[in-house]
């Protein structure tokens, strides 16, 4: 009895220990989600001890740290598989610009890992998600999937869909529908990632995807629903469906919003830029070269 409890005080005083060791982590590296969605990557790995963690958008790792340190705390050998451009890209914007180039990222990220002790756990793949799934090999099985990348749900669940467990968890970040507007050098430039992970993620529960567990602030907790039975083609037309909505989107906003954007919009010379890569996305996906 006496072991018994000692035991049980021990374990709750090491989560205790992880947990203010990933409060310390946060303060540390630049973590760009809130503390309680930390908190709640934190306590999924402590309850569920996945065997294998993909994550899609690394960045500095603060939420490769919270999920490394959430599986240590419920005494899991979990692997983490993170990957990360870790440099903006013709077609994916990247806030890791801000800090140099992918070797001086790499070189963060590493020392951070290394800092909360995790180092041991985890593989950084530096590049693009879909030049990880061209080298992840035949036994690469996922149980659990972070998704906060650059809003390609789409793309990432049709690279790794077919490597998911019945019942992975899959967590999607910037699931909101909010629209970001802001002005870069003279530029507007406009945010659709959080509209199109809402659109996604809301089209996919109807059609059987996924399903919902639960909501921590901006992200949201999926199950994923008999992945081997997944109808890629029909995924592919779900998400042509959600890009085109943006094409004539409706979204929340207050009305000196609406005539400030009314304005803005009259200019097509700001406008087109964006125009452009709405329409590169629409194409790529559609096959089309041309309209
Ligand atoms: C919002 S941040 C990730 C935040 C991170 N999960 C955290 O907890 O701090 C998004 C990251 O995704 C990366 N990214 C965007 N598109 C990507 C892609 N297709 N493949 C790999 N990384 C990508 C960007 O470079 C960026 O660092």
């Amino acid at each position: 009895m006496q072991t018994t409890k000692g035991t049980a005080d021990l374990d709750q005083a090491g989560k205790t220990d992880h947990r203010s060791q990933l409060h310390t982590a946060l303060a540390e590296v630049d973590a760009l989600m809130s503390k309680e969605v930390y908190d709640a990557l934190f306590d999924t790995a402590a309850a569920l001890g996945p065997r294998h963690v993909l994550e899609i958008g690394t960045a500095h790792g603060a939420g490769t740290i919270a999920l490394a340190l959430g599986a240590i705390s419920g005494g899991h050998d979990t692997r983490i598989t993170t990957v990360d451009t870790l440099q903006a890209l013709p077609d994916i914007p990247s806030s890791r610009a801000r800090f140099g180039g992918p070797v001086e990222n790499e070189a963060i990220v590493r020392e951070n890992f290394r800092r909360a002790g995790i180092a041991d756990r985890v593989t950084l793949h530096v590049g693009r998600s879909d030049s990880l799934a061209t080298v992840a090999p035949e036994e690469f099985a996922v149980d659990m999937l972070v998704l906060d990348a650059d809003g390609r749900i789409d793309r990432d669940l049709a690279l790794f869909g077919p490597r998911l467990a019945a019942e992975a968890m899959v967590i999607v970040d910037d699931i909101d529908g909010k629209v970001a507007a802001a002005m870069h050098g003279g530029q507007l430039s406009i945010d659709l990632k959080h509209v199109i992970c809402a659109k996604l993620t809301g089209r996919l529960v109807e059609e059987g995807y996924l399903r919902f567990e639960r909501r921590v602030v901006d992200t949201s907790f999926f199950r994923a629903q008999d992945p081997t039975g997944w109808d890629y083609d029909r995924l592919q037309e779900i998400a042509l469906e959600c890009y085109r909505e943006l094409v004539f989107l409706e979204a929340p906003a207050s009305s000196v919003m609406t005539s400030s954007l009314a304005s803005l919009f009259q200019s097509t010379a700001l406008l087109r830029p964006f125009y452009g890569s709405a329409r590169a996305v629409y194409r790529r996906m559609s096959g089309r070269r041309s309209g």
